[in-house]
C-alpha cells in the first residue's frame, strides 16, 4: 500500500513537471523561419569575418593551405592530433597516385584531467613523450627517405591564429581545456621545445585545425568535397574559399586561387533559441559568453543541458520522489552518450533508461512516465542541436552558392563530416539532415552529399605535411 501511495504521489509529481517539458519544447523549437534566420545570419557573419578581423562572431581564419593534396604525395609522414578528450598519433606511408595509402598505424591515448588543467610544458611534454614512444615502434612497411627528417602534420583543434602553414598562435582554449600559459604562444614552437627536451628530431611541416585536416583527408578521395564539419566534443566547420572573396587578405596584393577558411563557427550565437538551462550552464562554464553555438549543438554539452532540466524537475516537482542521490547535482555526470543510449531504448518498460538513471544519476526507482519524460527532454535538446547544425551547414553552402552564381547547389557538392556525435547518434544525424532538406528543398538537397570521413583529420594532416614538405623542392621519392 505504501508503494502504491508513493507511485500515486510520483505520478502527480510527473504531471506537475509536465509544464517544464512543454515550456522546454516551446523554447527549443526550431521552425523553418528560425532555421532560415540562423543560416542567413551564419552566411552574413562569414562575410563580416572575411572582410575584417573581429567584425563578426566568426573568426574566419585563413589556414595557409593553398593547395590540397593531389594524390602524388609519397613517403613516410606522421600526424599528431590534439583536440578533445583523446590525443592521437599516426604514421602513414604514402605511395603516390596509384598506391595512395600503402599503410597506416595509429595510437590513441586519453588525456588525463590534470594535463588538461596543468601547464603548457606539462601538456607538450606529455605529447612529445607519447610521440617518441610511437616513433620508436616504427618498422614493417614504413620507410623514411634517405637524408630526411620525419615530418609531422599537427592537428590542433582549438582556435589558432595561423601565421604560416607551420606556425600559429593559440587564441584561447575551448572544450574544457584550461592549460595555463599557452594562449598567445605559437603552439608549434611549444611542441618543438618539448620534442627537443625529449631528444626527438622531427619537423612540423603543417599546423592544421581538425576541420582543415578532415577536408584535406576527404578531398584526397573525393574532389567534390568543399566543406568539412566536426560534430564531436566541440564543433566547427571549414570550407574552400576563393582568395578574392577574402578582403582581409587583399593587402597581400592580388591573390588568385583558393584557401581553406577555418570558420570557428562554435562562436556563433545570432538568433539561437536558448533557455535558462543554457544560460546557467554558460555562466558556470570556464569560458562564459563564448562558444554559444558549440554549447548548444555539440557533444560536450548536450548531456549537461539535459541534466540541468532534470535537476529542475526533480527539485521543483519532486520528479523521482526522493529516490535520487546528490549525483544529479553534479555537473557533467550525464553525458551525451547516455542520452544516445536512452534514445535507442525501444523496450516497453524502458529498461535501459532505468539502468542509466540508476547507474549514472543514482535514481533508485523511476516510473515509466518519468522515464518517458527523460527521453522526451533528451529528444528536445538533441533535436534543437541537430537542426541548428543543419542550419549552420546550409548557411555555409548558401554563401558559397551565391558567390559562385549557383555552382555549388547545382552540382554534386560533398560535406565531409567527422566527430563522435555525428557518428554515433542516429537521431541527431537525422534531425540535421531533415533541417537541410527543409532549408534547401528536396531537389537542391539531393546534390548535397554528407560523407562520414572517419578519422580523416589524422591522415589529412599527414597529407598536408607531405604537400607542404620541407623537402618538397627535392625529388619526391
Ligand atoms: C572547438 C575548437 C575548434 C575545433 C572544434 C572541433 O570549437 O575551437 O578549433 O575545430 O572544437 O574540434
Amino acid at each position: 500500500r505504501g508503494r502504491a501511495a508513493a507511485v500515486q504521489v510520483r505520478s502527480s509529481a510527473m504531471a506537475a513537471a509536465t509544464p517544464i517539458l512543454d515550456d522546454l519544447r516551446l523554447r527549443c523549437a526550431t521552425p523553418l523561419p528560425l532555421l532560415r534566420h540562423v543560416a542567413d545570419a551564419m552566411a552574413a557573419d562569414m562575410r563580416a569575418g572575411l572582410a575584417v578581423d573581429g567584425a563578426g562572431e566568426l573568426k574566419m581564419i585563413p589556414s595557409y593551405v593553398y593547395s590540397l593534396p593531389t594524390g602524388d604525395e609519397t613517403g613516410l609522414f606522421y600526424a599528431l592530433d590534439l583536440g578533445g578528450t583523446n590525443f592521437r598519433v599516426l604514421r602513414v606511408q604514402l605511395g603516390g597516385k596509384d598506391r595512395r595509402v600503402i599503410d597506416s598505424e595509429s595510437e590513441q591515448v586519453s588525456i588525463p584531467k590534470e594535463i588538461m588543467h596543468g601547464t603548457t610544458e606539462e601538456l607538450f611534454n606529455f605529447i612529445a613523450a607519447r610521440l617518441s614512444n610511437f616513433v620508436a615502434k616504427e618498422g614493417g612497411n614504413f620507410r623514411l627517405q634517405k637524408g630526411r627528417k620525419r615530418e609531422i602534420g599537427f592537428t590542433f583543434s582549438f582556435p589558432v591564429k595561423q601565421t604560416s602553414i607551420d606556425s600559429g598562435i593559440l587564441i584561447k582554449w575551448t572544450k574544457g581545456f584550461a592549460v595555463s600559459g599557452t594562449a598567445g604562444r605559437d603552439v608549434v614552437a611549444c611542441l618543438n621545445a618539448a620534442m627537443e627536451r625529449q631528444g626527438l628530431d622531427m619537423l612540423v611541416s603543417a599546423l592544421v585545425n581538425d576541420t582543415v585536416g578532415t577536408l584535406a583527408g576527404a578531398h584526397y578521395w573525393d574532389e567534390d568535397v568543399m566543406v568539412a564539419v566536426i560534430l564531436g566534443t566541440g564543433t566547427n566547420a571549414c570550407y574552400i574559399e576563393k582568395n578574392d572573396f577574402i578582403p582581409k587578405l587583399l593587402h597581400l596584393g592580388p591573390v588568385t586561387g583558393n584557401t581553406i577558411i577555418n570558420t570557428e563557427w562554435g562562436a556563433f550565437s545570432d538568433g539561437l533559441p536558448l533557455t535558462e538551462f543554457d544560460r546557467d550552464m554558460d555562466a558556470e562554464s570556464i569560458n562564459p559568453g563564448e562558444q554559444i553555438f558549440e554549447k548548444t549543438i555539440s557533444g560536450m554539452y548536450l548531456g549537461e543541458i539535459v541534466r540541468r532540466v532534470l535537476a529542475k524537475m526533480a527539485q521543483e516537482h519532486d520528479l523521482f520522489g526522493h529516490s535520487f542521490a546528490d549525483k544529479l547535482a553534479q555537473p557533467f555526470v550525464l553525458r551525451t552518450p547516455h542520452l544516445c543510449a536512452m534514445q535507442q531504448d525501444r523496450s516497453n518498460d524502458l529498461g535501459e533508461v532505468e539502468l542509466i538513471l540508476r547507474d549514472v544519476i543514482g535514481v533508485k526507482e523511476s516510473s515509466l512516465a518519468e522515464r518517458r519524460a527523460i527521453v522526451d527532454v533528451s529528444d528536445c535538446i538533441v533535436k534543437r542541436g541537430g537542426r541548428l547544425a543543419g542550419a549552420g551547414i546550409a548557411g555555409i553552402l548558401q554563401k558559397m552558392e551565391s558567390d559562385s552564381n549557383g555552382q555549388v547547389l547545382g552540382r554534386r557538392t560533398a560535406v565531409a563530416m567527422d566527430g563522435g556525435l555525428y557518428e554515433n547518434y542516429p537521431q541527431y544525424r537525422s534531425y540535421m539532415t531533415e533541417a537541410m532538406v527543409e532549408l534547401f528543398g528536396p531537389q537542391d538537397s539531393e546534390h548535397v552529399v554528407v560523407e562520414h570521413t572517419k578519422d580523416g583529420s589524422g591522415i589529412g594532416a599527414a597529407l598536408l605535411a607531405a604537400a607542404n614538405s620541407k623537402y618538397a623542392a627535392q625529388s619526391s621519392t
